[in-house]
């Protein structure tokens, strides 16, 4: 559905905005003076947090170096700016390590992130903790993947055998490379869905990273990795048997199990194609016939969980790791998904300079789904509708509540609460004017608001792995909102939801100029969509309502044929 998240076209550097952002700011405090003299005094406390982070900031926007000067400078951050920062450091081992999620002993200094993170995360938010089976599943499984993973010599045998073999033989480890398709966002979520499956049928996962995709993550699997070799015969094919014929094959057998010769290697095509046949994926006996196979190939851009919640057979493993059931994204995208040290110094030095000192942080997400139909204005209209009648952002005086006029009063209203919004879209029209409105016009509540936009459209084009890892890096910092908004259908919104354990304001996807009403809902869970579930039971008959036929699997309010996991007070 969604081809890069909102990212994907053009970039500007993070910190180009701050040469924009900073003049800018200046500029009009000094036209307007009053009303937006307290964000002038906010903005300079922020960019006085005292630590090293901020200092390489500040140097950086004198001296206006380039990015990948500064990403050089993320590997040698030393320990002494961990000790500086603003947040307490009382937190205990688990708490670092995500609530046992992530195992100990990792090369700290490979992936400052793992150990870093949590200072970030919103200390307000209801705890999600990862459950014991789960967590023993995942130390479980790191021990199958150090044993059967790459350069290992189970490795090595395992895969001569698969590669040698004409049919499914004995093999020791057995193992499902995950390949890509779509955007970055499509990927992440495939790749959750897919680690789940892994997770459940005890296969090694291997993933076929392009050099789109090179260092934006951590490895996440203890003292192993999870990238196939280049020199693996796996790397380009994708012609061995089909899934597809391999139930046809099964069909014409008349379901028999006897005299059926199963593959070594089996292609997988799960992606988003709407008029496929039924692939029954869902169904034990397809499970039953896929265990045999060793290696497995497997494409798909959709988050296909809720076909392995409601698989019959591993439907009581999944209940057993998720108790909470809208948690699979949550758990498992902070088990895989950490920052490389590159992503995360974009990601904490942004943090450090706009939103560490703010009491509130509002993370909006705008995709245009059709920019030459849809005027920025109707899409403006419908985000302040949305925010504003909400209570997500702060009404002003002037703008939406004429009625009060400006006085004294307002002026000298104190309050110092502090509100930072960061704003993620291909254009900077929609930041820069909710920044000149917050400038030009005082709270109703005397708040104080900062808006920010990491990245956006400018004529400079960057290689597909730098928009990967701007579209990473805005991803996790809307992750890190109190309070988030996203456009509907975006699967670079979920991610950001989904990693935040943030139910969402999904904006209407408009695609005219238009209105619409209401302007957004509040998404039930914090689950990404499949947008294109399974539409029959196993035995071929419509499913007609997935509510009623499975639990806590409903209809997505962003996308109606799609379905997602709800934990309860489903509405
Ligand atoms: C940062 O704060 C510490 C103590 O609060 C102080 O000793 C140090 O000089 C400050 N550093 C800078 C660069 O302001
Ligand atoms: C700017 O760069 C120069 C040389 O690269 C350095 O000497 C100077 O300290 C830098 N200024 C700041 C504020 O970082
Ligand atoms: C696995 O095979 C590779 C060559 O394909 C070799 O370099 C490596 O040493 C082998 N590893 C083990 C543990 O046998
Ligand atoms: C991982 O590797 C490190 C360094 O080689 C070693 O000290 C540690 O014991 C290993 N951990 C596991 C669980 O194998
Ligand atoms: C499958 O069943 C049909 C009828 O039930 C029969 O005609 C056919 O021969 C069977 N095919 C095989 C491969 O057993
Ligand atoms: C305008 O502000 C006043 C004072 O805060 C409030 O009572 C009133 O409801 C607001 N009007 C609208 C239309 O929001
Ligand atoms: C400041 O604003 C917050 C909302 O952002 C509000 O809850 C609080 O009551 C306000 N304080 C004052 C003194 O107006
Ligand atoms: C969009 O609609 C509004 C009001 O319906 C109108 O004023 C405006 O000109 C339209 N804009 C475009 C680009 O069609
Ligand atoms: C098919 O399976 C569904 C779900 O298990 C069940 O509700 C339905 O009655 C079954 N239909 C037939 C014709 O067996």
């Amino acid at each position: 559905m969604d081809k890069l998240g909102l990212s994907s076209k053009r970039f500007t550097t993070f910190f180009v905005v701050i040469f924009i952002s900073l003049p800018i700011a200046i500029l009009v405090t000094s036209i307007c003076r009053k009303p937006s003299f307290a964000i002038f005094e906010a903005n300079k406390e922020l960019h006085n947090v005292n630590n090293t982070m901020s200092q390489v900031v500040k140097g950086n926007i004198q001296n206006g170096t380039t990015i990948e000067g500064r990403a050089a400078e993320t590997g040698s951050r030393s320990a002494s700016s961990i000790e500086s920062s603003t947040y307490d450091d009382t937190e205990n081992v688990d708490d670092k390590l995500f609530d046992g999620l992530i195992a100990s002993g990792f090369d700290e200094a490979s992936c400052i992130s793992k150990l870093e993170s949590h200072r970030y995360r919103r200390k307000a938010s209801p705890s999600h903790k990862p459950s014991p089976f789960l967590i023993s599943k995942l130390r479980n499984y790191e021990k199958i993947h150090r044993k059967c993973g790459p350069h290992s010599r189970a490795y090595n045998k395992s895969m001569a055998k698969i590669v040698n073999s004409k049919n499914h033989g004995d093999s020791k480890c057995k193992y499902i490379v995950w390949t890509p398709s779509n955007g970055l966002g499509n990927q992440m979520i495939s790749m959750v869905a897919t680690f789940l499956y892994a997770l459940l049928t005890d296969r090694v996962l291997l993933v076929r990273f392009g050099s789109d995709m090179d260092d934006l993550f951590c490895e996440p699997f203890l003292n192993s990795t999870w990238l196939l070799p280049k020199d693996s015969p796996f790397w380009y094919e994708n012609n061995g048997e089909t899934y597809q014929t391999l139930l046809e094959r099964d069909k014409a057998n008349n379901n028999s199990k006897e005299d059926f010769d199963l593959p070594s290697v089996l292609f997988i095509n799960l992606q988003h194609t709407s008029n496929d046949p039924e692939k029954f994926f869902h169904c034990d006996h397809s499970q039953d016939l896929l265990r045999k196979v060793p290696l497995l190939v497997l494409q798909s851009d959709q988050y296909f969980v809720p076909s392995l919640f409601i698989t019959p057979s591993f439907n009581l493993k999944i209940t057993n790791m998720f108790p909470e059931k809208d948690t699979v994204f949550h758990h498992l995208a902070r088990y895989l998904f950490h920052p490389s040290n590159e992503a995360w110094g974009l990601i904490s030095r942004f943090y450090d300079a706009y939103l560490a000192k703010a009491d509130e942080k509002i993370g909006i997400q705008v995709r245009v789904f059709s920019p030459s139909t849809t005027p920025h204005q109707a899409i403006m209209d419908l985000l302040l509708s949305c925010t504003i009648s909400n209570k997500v952002l702060p009404q002003t005086v002037g703008v939406h509540n004429s009625s009060m006029a400006y006085s004294t009063t307002t002026y000298t209203r104190k309050n110092h609460t502090l509100k930072a919004v960061i704003v993620a879209s291909l254009h900077p029209y929609y930041a820069d004017n909710l920044r000149a409105m917050y400038l030009k016009n005082p709270t109703i509540n005397g708040e104080v608001v900062g808006v920010y936009q990491p990245s956006h459209e400018e004529q400079q084009k960057f290689k597909d792995n730098m928009q990967n890892m701007k579209a990473w890096s805005e991803m996790y910092l809307l992750s890190l909102s109190d309070v988030l908004v996203t456009t509907s259908l975006s699967t670079f919104g979920y991610v950001a939801q989904g990693l935040g354990g943030l139910k969402p304001w999904q904006l209407f996807k408009l695609v005219s100029n238009g209105t619409y009403f209401p302007p957004c809902v509040r998404d039930f869970s914090m689950e990404p969509c499949l947008h294109v579930p399974p539409k029959h039971h196993c035995n071929g008959t419509l499913i007609q309502d997935f509510l009623s036929s499975f639990h806590h699997v409903g209809k997505c309010k962003d996308y109606p044929h799609g379905v997602k996991l709800f934990n309860a007070n489903f509405n």
